[in-house]
């Protein structure tokens, strides 16, 4: 069974009397464990997607089978647990909280997660240890009491990273993750999310960057709210 399965996801917008169809019937397929990059020229609908994915946002028609599960159906508060027990969202504008410090800001996430999923992914390890962790291997153990503003974009980045993992998530999106960072902060970025991948994490990046698509085993492409072509990357 395919992780996600999207069906004819339309997205309409209405402004007074003007209705403006942002995505036009998308399907796609996810398997679990994919890497995958949504390209496509800007206002073509890839965060649109993305949000949607991300049950951020709820289209205006189709389907979408979570692990077989119509998701469409469940109430804004359930999708807000499903949300934090499947998905770390990384954003452009890292999103990180101002007045937390770095480790504070890893943390947050797990007010969200359902008790059962807690209890299941803490069974053997606290949170605060287990966010320690992640930020040790992000190379952030000695920014853990920094507030946001004091870090460098990569380390922002990568502070939203961490958060994205907190809760185990087996989806991590990114809305265009390198597009506030130098080349070199982009390609930590990228190279983490690469790792993510090969532990076996399902990856779905939306990019404007050929650089950061090849990162990625599968481009989808996007073009005024349709897909126009899927391939493989040519990298892997
Ligand atoms: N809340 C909204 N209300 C009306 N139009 C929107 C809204 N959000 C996005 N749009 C429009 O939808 C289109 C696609 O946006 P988006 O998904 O952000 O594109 P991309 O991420 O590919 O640049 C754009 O034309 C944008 O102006
Ligand atoms: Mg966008």
């Amino acid at each position: 069974m395919a992780l996600i399965e999207l069906n004819g996801i339309k997205k309409v917008y209405r402004h007074g009397d003007i209705e403006t169809e942002i995505l036009k019937g998308i399907d796609l397929k996810i398997e679990r464990g994919e890497f995958i990059a949504i390209v496509g020229p800007s206002g073509s609908g890839k965060s649109t997607l993305l949000y949607i994915l991300g049950l951020l946002d709820r289209p205006s028609s189709g389907s979408y089978l979570l692990e077989g599960k119509e998701v469409l159906k469940l109430s804004d508060d359930e999708l807000s647990r499903l949300r934090a027990d499947y998905i770390g969202f990384v954003f452009q504008a890292f999103y990180l909280i101002p007045y937390l410090t770095v480790l504070d800001n890893v943390l947050l996430p797990l007010q969200y997660l359902p008790r059962e999923s807690r209890k299941k992914k803490f069974s053997n390890i606290q949170p605060e240890k287990f966010a320690e962790e992640i930020l040790n291997r992000l190379g952030l153990s000695d920014r853990k009491n920094f507030k946001p503003e004091q870090l460098s974009g990569g380390q922002k980045q990568r502070t939203a990273i961490a958060r994205a993992l907190m809760n185990k998530p087996e989806l991590i999106l990114a809305d265009e993750p390198t597009g506030q960072l130098d080349s070199a902060s982009g390609k930590a970025v990228m190279e983490i999310l690469k790792e993510l991948h090969r532990e076996g994490k399902t990856i779905i990046v939306v990019t404007h960057d050929k650089e950061v698509a090849s990162y990625a085993q599968r481009i989808v492409e996007i073009k005024d709210g349709r897909i126009v072509r899927c391939s493989s990357s040519s990298k892997n």
